[in-house]
């Protein structure tokens, strides 16, 4: 089986995610915060390209079923119900409603891919169960494609060693893979930082811009591996979380 990375949505051909199953990641911070708002019992996520599109989308819903949220450039959009951090995605905000989410590169590069057999949602802390799934699917000899979202159309530190981790995972225990150069490279990204997780956000040009508009709370929730192990499936333009009772 084939196991590709790609650095930024832009580089993706349809090709390269036809009947394939891919990981989508966005560390800083829409993987995260999808991953925790499927943990904490929201009903779903609805990725949208705008700001726009997500008021009309929420229009479709009972005010109290529903939570705008989304960032432009780190900051919260200003009339959402939330940003973009994921402590702001508790029970208490999303059990039971709709999120509709917008950020600036993750939702992005979900909403822009078409073709794939499964798209899955990924970062560190859903790491094993998303780990999980792609392992299987591996061993169904089913290729596999990561895509990272990036930071504006450029490379990410964090998406890439994050890459890493999962190519690593996939490849464990002698599974045979094809990686293509930039899984190899992501797999050495994340051989150099280990489990310093905070170091990787540290180092990354969007972590450090994080820190400096005061998020770093952001980027320790981001770095709590697998604390919210939920399997978040993006299908018909909305992601859930994979159950008991949707097998793939
Ligand atoms: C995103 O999550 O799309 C962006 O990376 C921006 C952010 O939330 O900081």
């Amino acid at each position: 089986m084939k196991l590709d990375v790609f650095l930024s949505p832009a580089e993706v051909a349809p090709g390269d995610v036809a009947a394939r199953v891919v990981a989508v990641i966005d560390v800083l911070r829409a993987s995260t915060t999808i991953a925790v708002a499927l943990a904490n019992g929201a009903r779903t996520v609805v990725p949208v390209e705008s700001a726009e599109e997500a008021i009309t989308r929420g229009r479709q819903f009972e005010r109290s079923q529903v939570l705008l949220a989304g960032e432009r450039r780190i900051l919260p959009i200003a009339g959402f119900d939330a940003g973009n951090s994921p402590s702001e995605f508790g029970a208490s905000s999303v059990a039971g409603r709709t999120v509709i989410l917008t950020t600036t590169n993750g939702t992005h590069a979900l909403t822009n891919l078409q073709g794939a057999r499964d798209i899955v949602v990924a970062a560190y802390v859903n790491l094993s169960a998303v780990s999980t799934m792609l392992r299987l699917a591996a061993r169904a000899d089913t290729d596999i494609t990561i895509v990272c979202a990036g930071d504006e159309g450029h490379f990410s530190l964090e998406d890439a060693a994050c890459a890493g981790r999962y190519v690593r995972a996939i490849t464990a225990r002698g599974a045979s893979a094809s990686l293509n150069d930039a899984a190899c490279a992501c797999a050495l990204i994340d051989r150099k930082y280990g489990d310093n997780i905070a170091k990787i956000f540290e180092d990354s040009n969007h972590g450090s811009a994080l820190a400096r508009a005061g998020f770093s709370g952001d980027l320790l929730a981001c770095a709590e591996l697998d604390s919210h192990p939920v399997v978040p499936i993006y299908q018909d333009r909305q992601i859930t979380r994979l159950g008991p009772d949707r097998e793939r």
